[in-house]
């Protein structure tokens, strides 16, 4: 029997492109696992009305460790429509697989590191008054998963009840006169201890690593309920850890000093919006949606992803044009989590070896369109990046 089982879901479009891509890396590096297929995504929500399947969800509660590819989501109107016939007009509703695993599993710590390989022609740059220099980018963001302004507590047109909590607040009068209709209110629920354990993972993080400080992103001198628990949390947090410091900055000053100064910081935590746009922010830096990986960790689940969505429009292509990097990278990080971290750096070394090489790029390394003609451009396949990291390994 393997030591762990892992329950791949490649979800939709090239999420079936890059998982097992991702298998064959794990295979190479000898990973002791077998692999349970899973379903999850738009077939199964047009089929059986629910993207995330109950099969799914046993087969996660049991084996606890999933790698996931991507999903295609649509907004409400086209979900429907797309529903097969004989389910149509029984009260099914499109919910997110991905937020409804987040949710079942509480898998509220996502990890986004956006580590920058020498070499990558997508990486940030600076001019100097004389040459260009690559500033070496080391960053995770540590992002709150499951609560703040993705909690989903929101309405247009809130109903009577809610409408007299809210005017039970001083500030709220100088709404008071709006029509419901034209009234809309998203509540950012942080609670203490999701907000313990995100700065703790950060934390945890950083001395693994023995980076020297840890920055709570946050905005607690306007929002000051809810940014103003992180950071406290992270002062209470950080006194457990007296030799990494805590540094704190504003959400909007820290996407300035991050066009200025990314190579500062190595760890990043923050509430869920917050954490979104500064991952998405940081992976731009070092190659974008081809490098940028993700976990997301509770205390029994944890399920690792590229951080890209199904691309449908390079679904169909044969041979596959898409980066494979990012997936490979979540599967290394799928390693770290189960401690096989000699597996987990020699994925990340073969994978270092072929960007500095420079001989096998992608089309997104080759800022190309895209398309089938990428690969007559000189862009490699999906499969042959993959390959180049095999023969590293
Ligand atoms: P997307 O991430 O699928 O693709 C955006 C663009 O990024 C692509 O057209 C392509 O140019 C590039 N790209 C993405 N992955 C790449 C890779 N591995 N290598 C090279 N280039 C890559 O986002 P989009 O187009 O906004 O959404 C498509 C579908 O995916 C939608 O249905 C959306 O709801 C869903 N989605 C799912 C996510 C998930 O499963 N976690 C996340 C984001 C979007
Ligand atoms: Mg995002």
């Amino acid at each position: 029997m393997a030591k762990y089982t892992v329950v791949t879901m490649p979800g939709d479009g090239i999420g079936n492109q890059v998982l097992p891509e991702a298998l064959r890396v794990l295979n190479a590096v000898g990973f002791d696992a077998e692999y349970v297929h899973a379903e999850i995504g738009w077939e199964c929500w047009r089929n059986q009305g629910n993207a995330l399947p109950d099969r799914t969800v046993d087969l996660l509660k049991k084996h606890k460790l999933g790698l996931f590819g991507a999903i295609t989501s649509k907004p409400n109107k086209a979900a429907l429509e797309e529903l097969k016939p004989e389910l149509r007009g029984k009260g099914y509703v499109y919910y997110s697989p991905i937020v409804t695993m987040r949710q079942k599993f509480n898998l509220d710590v996502c990890m986004r590191p956006c580590i920058g390989f020498a070499g990558n022609p997508l990486n940030y740059i600076r001019k100097t008054s004389t040459s260009c220099v690559e500033p070496r980018i080391d960053t995770t963001v540590f992002r709150q998963n499951t609560e703040g302004m993705y909690a989903g507590i929101e309405w247009t047109n809130p109903p009577e009840n809610v409408r007299a909590a809210l005017s039970s607040h001083p500030k709220f009068k100088a709404f008071a006169g709006v029509p419901g209709s034209d009234l809309a209110v998203s509540v950012r629920v942080i609670t203490r201890n999701a907000a313990r354990r995100i700065v703790t993972a950060a934390f945890e993080y950083a001395k693994k690593r023995g980076f020297k400080g840890v920055t709570i992103c946050e905005k607690p001198n306007v929002v000051r309920e809810t940014s103003g628990m992180m950071e406290e949390t992270a002062r209470e947090v950080a006194k457990i850890y007296p030799g990494i410091a805590l540094w704190s900055t504003n959400i909007d000053a820290q996407l300035m000093w991050l066009n200025k100064n990314p190579e500062y910081y190595n760890v990043i935590v923050a509430s869920n919006l917050f954490g979104d746009i500064l991952s998405d922010a940081f992976a731009g830096l070092v190659g974008g949606l081809g490098f940028a990986a993700s976990g997301n960790i509770g205390e029994e689940v944890a399920v690792f992803e590229p951080t890209h969505g199904s691309a449908p429009k390079y679904a169909e292509l044969d041979p596959p044009i898409v980066n494979p990097i990012a997936m490979i990278l979540s599967a290394a990080m799928m390693l770290d989590h189960v401690k096989e971290d000699a597996r987990a750096a020699r994925i990340r070394q073969a994978i270092a070896d072929v960007v500095r090489e420079g001989k096998v790029r992608t089309y997104d390394m080759l800022r190309l369109a895209g398309g089938a003609k990428a690969i007559s451009q000189g862009a490699v396949s999906t499969t042959q990046m993959t390959d180049a990291i095999l023969e590293k390994l």
